[in-house]
């Protein structure tokens, strides 16, 4: 097991930079995700701690070790794809066991790691099946089974569950999860889902365009996000945005009132976000926001109600408890507390603190 460390990780293609230079430690027996929007950078990321895709510039280590050059299999770090290969003609057993390929281990050895991760995996009973009789989630096991049996320092996985259905999926988040538990084995994981990041990470590396442009815990990006576009990114639905002004300890927000906020000190144009769990249906009183608005849109969960209304000139997603379903082209009060705003400069987007 071993620490990763990402020191100015440069990747460029031709004239165009896909990585611009990032640092993060990754310690060892943490479960990092990236997450980011299609394109962000996050797959060259790790295809490069992987030894798949030269590195440009910066400094990549592994323990204390620099490991630019050196080839994937002497870096022994085990990926797991998105489209994970696993072999229609071979049993589970034969497909775990390739992953022990090119290793030196005598033919018993070979079989007694085969038969421990198939036990670690729960495909004990399966191991002379062909992955045609297996479900989606035992061929997934089977295929981080055959990552799993060379013993690697770290995991890869580049968005794993991307191809399978939301219960199965669902599912399988936690198996990841318990899997980490019982081998605390460092794992890089990737994916554009904010939910498989928010349940899944120790700490979560939010990229955009190259960049990283926050690292925490899920805690703290849900109550600390830096700047618009995080705040966007974590917590679902998305969190509302409202454009305002902050003049003299004064803050103005079109179709609103607030009252007994404790603003951060700034002057000029700002962006207030909400989320819409903290923007409730109903009467307020005592310090906050409230507003009223004309319902657009309305989607039931069942204990709980999604509500569109216009709260000014902004469209915004609110709360109703239990089982209110407002009427769509009714009017709806709606209120949040002090302490649910967060507020933004509208020309930098950065995060100015909550109020
Ligand atoms: N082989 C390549 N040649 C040129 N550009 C590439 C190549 N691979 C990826 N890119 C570009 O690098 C950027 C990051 O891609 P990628 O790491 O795959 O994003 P993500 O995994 O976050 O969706 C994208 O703009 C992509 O088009
Ligand atoms: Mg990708």
């Amino acid at each position: 097991m071993a620490k990763i460390e990402l020191q100015g990780l440069v990747k460029a293609y031709g004239n165009t930079r896909a990585v611009h230079g990032i640092d993060l430690t990754i310690e060892d027996g943490e479960f990092v995700v990236f997450v980011g929007p299609s394109g962000c950078g996050k797959s060259t990321t790790l295809r490069m701690i992987a030894g798949l895709e030269d590195i440009s510039g910066g400094v990549l280590k592994i323990g204390d070790e620099v490991v630019n050059q050196r080839e994937p299999k002497q870096r022994n770090i085990a990926m797991v794809f998105q489209n994970y290969a696993i072999y229609p003609h071979m049993t589970v057993g034969q497909n775990i066991g390739f992953g022990l390929y090119t290793s030196k281990l005598s033919k018993a050895e070979k079989q007694k790691r085969i038969e421990e991760t198939g036990k670690i995996l729960g495909l004990e009973k399966l191991l002379d099946r062909r992955p045609a009789a297996l479900s989606g989630g035992q061929r997934q096991r089977v295929a981080i089974g055959r990552a799993m049996v060379r013993d690697p320092v770290a995991f890869l996985f580049d968005e794993p569950l991307s191809n399978l259905d939301a219960q199965l999926r669902s599912q399988m988040r936690m198996e990841i999860k318990s899997l980490h538990r019982r081998l605390g084995t460092t794992i890089v994981y990737v994916t554009h889902d904010q939910v498989e990041a928010m349940t899944m990470a120790d700490k979560i590396v939010v990229m955009r365009e190259g960049n990283i442009l926050q690292v925490g815990t899920p805690t703290d990006l849900y109550e600390n996000p830096v700047d618009v576009f995080t705040a966007r990114f974590i917590g679902s639905p998305s969190m509302n945005m409202m454009e305002a002004d902050l003049t003299g300890g004064n803050l103005a927000i079109e179709g609103v009132t607030v009252s007994g906020l404790s603003l951060p000190t700034h002057e000029g144009n700002v962006i207030v976000g909400i989320r819409p769990h903290d923007l409730v249906v109903g009467e307020g009183n005592g310090a906050g926001l409230s507003g009223s608005g004309l319902v657009e849109a309305v989607e039931p969960l069942g204990s709980e109600t999604l509500v569109h209304l216009m709260l000014g000139k902004t469209l915004v997603t609110a709360t109703a408890p239990g089982r209110v379903v407002p009427a769509i082209g009714s009017t709806v009060a709606v209120r949040a507390e002090a302490g649910a705003l967060y507020l933004f400069d509208a020309a930098s987007e950065k995060a100015l603190g909550r109020a």
